[in-house]
């Protein structure tokens, strides 16, 4: 080109304060793909350890923080090779023989998506841990658990909390899935149709912890689905700590009341002097926005692109970049916020027994005494329907009040309506029965 780009477009496409985040990654295939190139013989040995050891420097720089950007410097992968250049001179130019930064970039996402879904699937391991023991701390708390937010039947809130920390197995799992897709070499694709030179993509890979290589240069150039699946794993993650947060939210609430909230993880309000907000579980919930966005982002960006590489694809960074930091943050925050909840196990117990939670105790035990459900839901229908009027519990009728509605009942039905013996009896697999639970922290820990 014998004109200078415009300044405008180069404040436009330049996308080095964002991918200067992969550093780490790009100077680790750059001195993987030199180890090769020098054992190869594709440039000689000595000049392949001499680029080795300024890359070396390089990353230092990076490092402490005293890398000197350039105006002209467009992207991570320029700004190393202009540093490299500088140097150590011309040879510094042999870095990109066999290589394009299509097929760089490529491997850059990929080691960085690598080395994060490593770390998120530690914090997942975490937060189950911190679920399975605040489970197995509260072993006998009762909570009523709720359908359409209506009190429905007593459960405990170690049954509560494992329900999440399945969801969080299941997370784990989609992480594990991607993670394989990730775990294959684009290095070696050149621009988009391969390339000229006798490398070995293999060694390279193995060098940088690939189990193996793409075999299709177009495709390893062109596709981020990897990235997608990425991002479709951390927003249904994210998802599940959003319903996890407004849980806390809402029994944090002084209508529930179910917890109190550490100091720590509370804010004040500047005019309210009595209140005490809930502002971590808020924002949890409201950055679960960002990770359905980034994936939507995204998706929209693959769309219509033609093969192969496109300009486009820069945008890929910034969305996998935020849902890293929003996740990371989120799970970071909830290891810590959970084991400091004050559960109120009396307030829980006492929600637990109201709201007619234990009807289909009632229901339950005439059918044991041979009734048709479907009629003993009916009879019990009725039996709510007095007790509302009388403003009475359903543990407060006596065995002849309830003799009206049927004769099946007899003394024992007193045993029946506690929430101890509603959650005792669950004991069909899956069900809140102590047992049970006890089973799934074992399992989770
Ligand atoms: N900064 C670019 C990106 O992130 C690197 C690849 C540039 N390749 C190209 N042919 N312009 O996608």
């Amino acid at each position: 080109m014998a004109e200078p780009t415009d300044r405008l477009v180069e404040a436009f496409t330049t996308s080095f304060p964002v991918d200067r985040r992969l550093y780490p990654y790009d100077i680790a295939g750059s001195i993987a793909h030199c180890e090769m190139l020098g054992r190869e013989r594709i440039i000689p040995r000595r000049e392949s350890q001499r680029i080795i050891a300024a890359l070396r420097q390089i990353e230092a720089e990076f490092a402490s923080d005293s890398f000197q950007v350039q105006p002209g410097d467009e992207d991570v992968h320029m700004a190393v090779e202009r540093r490299l250049i500088e140097k150590i001179g011309a040879v510094g130019g042999k870095l990109h023989t066999a290589r394009s930064r299509n097929d760089q970039v490529a491997l850059d996402l990929r080691l960085f998506l690598k080395a994060e879904t490593a770390n998120l699937l530690s914090q997942l391991q975490r937060l189950r841990h911190v679920l399975a023991a605040v489970a197995k701390r509260d072993q006998d708390v009762i909570l009523p658990g709720y359908t359409h937010l209506q009190p429905a039947q007593p459960v405990l809130l170690a049954h509560h909390w494992l329900a999440y920390a399945e969801m969080l197995e299941r997370d784990t799992g989609r992480f594990t899935d991607c993670r394989t897709r990730l775990d294959v070499s684009p290095l070696g694709a050149g621009a988009l149709a391969g390339t000229t030179f006798a490398i070995d993509r293999a060694y390279v890979a193995h060098r940088l912890g690939f189990r193996s290589i793409c075999v299709n240069s177009m495709d390893a150039v062109s596709d981020r689905d990897f990235a997608v699946e990425f991002l479709a794993a951390a927003a249904i993650t994210g998802m599940h700590l959003s319903r996890l947060a407004e849980d806390l939210v809402l029994w944090s609430s002084q209508e529930f009341g179910f917890v109190e909230l550490p100091d720590a993880f509370a804010t004040g309000s500047s005019m309210m002097p009595q209140k005490k907000n809930p502002d971590v579980a808020e924002l949890i919930r409201g950055k679960t926005g960002r990770l359905y966005g980034n994936l939507v982002s995204l998706l929209s960006v693959l769309k219509g692109l033609p093969l192969t590489y496109n300009r486009d694809l820069q945008e890929d960074k910034e969305p996998v970049f935020d849902s890293v930091d929003t996740l990371t943050a989120n799970l970071s925050l909830l290891i810590a916020f959970i084991p400091q909840l004050r559960i109120r196990r009396e307030r829980m117990r006492a929600a637990a027994a109201a709201g007619y939670t234990l009807a289909t105790e009632l229901a339950d035990y005439l059918t044991n005494k041979g009734m048709p459900f479907r009629e003993a839901h009916g009879t019990v229908g009725a039996i709510v329907q007095y007790c509302l009027g009388e403003q009475l519990g359903l543990e407060q009728l006596t065995v002849p009040q309830l003799r009206r509605f049927s004769p099946l009942f007899s003394s024992d039905v007193k045993q029946w309506l506690t929430p101890e013996a509603a959650v005792r009896r669950r004991r069909a697999v899956g069900g809140t029965a102590p047992a049970n639970v006890r089973r799934q922290i074992k399992r989770h820990r």
